[in-house]
């Protein structure tokens, strides 16, 4: 009902599983870790994008749409996603990418060609020049005769996949009696995060929602959620039951040196809950956020008692171009 409104395309395996971790939890001290796998998924290898996808894609379709653009440097996995998208549905995808053509593909730019994607490499320019790129490209195809449609023009809309996500949650919590009182989740552009926020205000509150920013200070990512927040209020039409304050705290001390540069405890995370658990991460998003709920939990801020979960949003295909980090010594 709340999304009614919205076209929306299936293409998320949902509800995704949400998984107790003893074994990870043993190592952490904390008896009550959940893991909630937005990595598993049927389409194109799965993550937090299909979430935002579906919205994206079904205002796509509304308008006619034939052609697909997005933009990424190879590693992206938003640039994946929408190439795995885009093929099921029978769209055209071009990829813009802010960096030189690499010599071998690997990971994420590897898949996304695969899929069928036409990729276009722009050199090294900032994201702001990439985007007049794109700009520029969806004229000259509209003078072409085509309809495209460019990924990530409408922030909130594609927020709403994670106000969903929220919901979902929640319900499944209460389904497996859990009394779930703490979500851990990652911030980079911060929509992911922005959207799962609001569907947990829009319930009330029931648990606290600690968001481990992985690319900005946490000035800058707080506001960006505000920003966000706000947004999807005006979009949905509707006021939440409690406030972003109330709702959020946000971690910016596992960033370490910045954006995709992994850190030393972030690193042996990915080591960690492979061999505890079987589950596998990356090193620009989850690993940091898996890293940053154990940390939390040491420093008292996340109680033993309480059960939290974190949430994992993909990225899987990039471990593959980070592979030197892993070699056996
Ligand atoms: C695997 C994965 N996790 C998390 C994120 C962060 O999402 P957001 O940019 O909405 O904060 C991304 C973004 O591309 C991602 O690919």
């Amino acid at each position: 009902m709340l999304f009614s409104r919205f076209p929306r395309v299936q293409l998320a395996t949902l509800p995704t599983p949400l998984q107790h971790l003893p074994r990870y939890g043993a190592l952490a001290n904390h008896p009550k870790v959940y893991i909630k796998r937005d990595d598993f998924m049927a389409l194109g290898m799965g993550g937090n994008k299909l979430r935002h996808l579906e919205f994206w894609l079904g205002a796509a379709l509304q308008q006619g749409a034939d052609v697909i653009i997005a933009c990424g440097r190879p590693e992206s996995n938003q640039c994946r996603l929408t190439a795995a998208a885009a093929a099921k549905l029978g769209l055209k995808c071009i990829l813009l990418h802010n960096t030189e053509k690499p010599d071998f593909l690997q990971g994420n730019i590897l898949l996304s060609h695969l899929m069928g994607a036409q990729s276009i490499y722009l050199g090294e320019i900032d994201e702001d020049a990439r985007q007049e790129q794109a700009l520029a490209l969806m004229e000259s195809l509209k003078s072409e005769g085509h309809n495209p449609y460019l990924i990530g023009s409408d922030v909130p809309l594609g927020c709403l996949g994670y106000v969903n996500a929220a919901l979902e949650l929640h319900q499944q919590a209460l389904a497996q009696n859990i009394d779930l009182r703490h979500v851990v989740i990652v911030g980079a552009m911060g929509g992911t995060a922005a959207g799962f926020l609001y569907g947990t205000a829009l319930l009330g509150h029931p648990f606290h929602v600690h968001v481990i920013s992985v690319e900005y200070p946490k000035e800058k990512i707080w506001s960006i959620l505000e920003r966000n927040f706000n947004n999807i209020s005006s979009l949905l039409e509707l006021t939440p039951n409690a406030k972003l304050a109330e709702v959020a705290t946000v971690h910016a001390e596992y960033l370490g040196p910045g954006y995709a540069q992994p850190t030393p405890e972030a690193i042996q995370t990915v080591r960690d809950l492979a061999q505890t658990e079987g589950i596998l991460l990356e090193n620009v998003y989850t690993s940091k956020t898996v890293w940053g709920m154990r940390d939390l939990v040491a420093r008292g801020i996340i109680s033993p008692q309480e059960a939290t979960c974190v949430i994992h949003t993909g990225g899987g295909p990039a471990l593959f171009a980070q592979a030197e980090l892993y070699q056996p010594r």
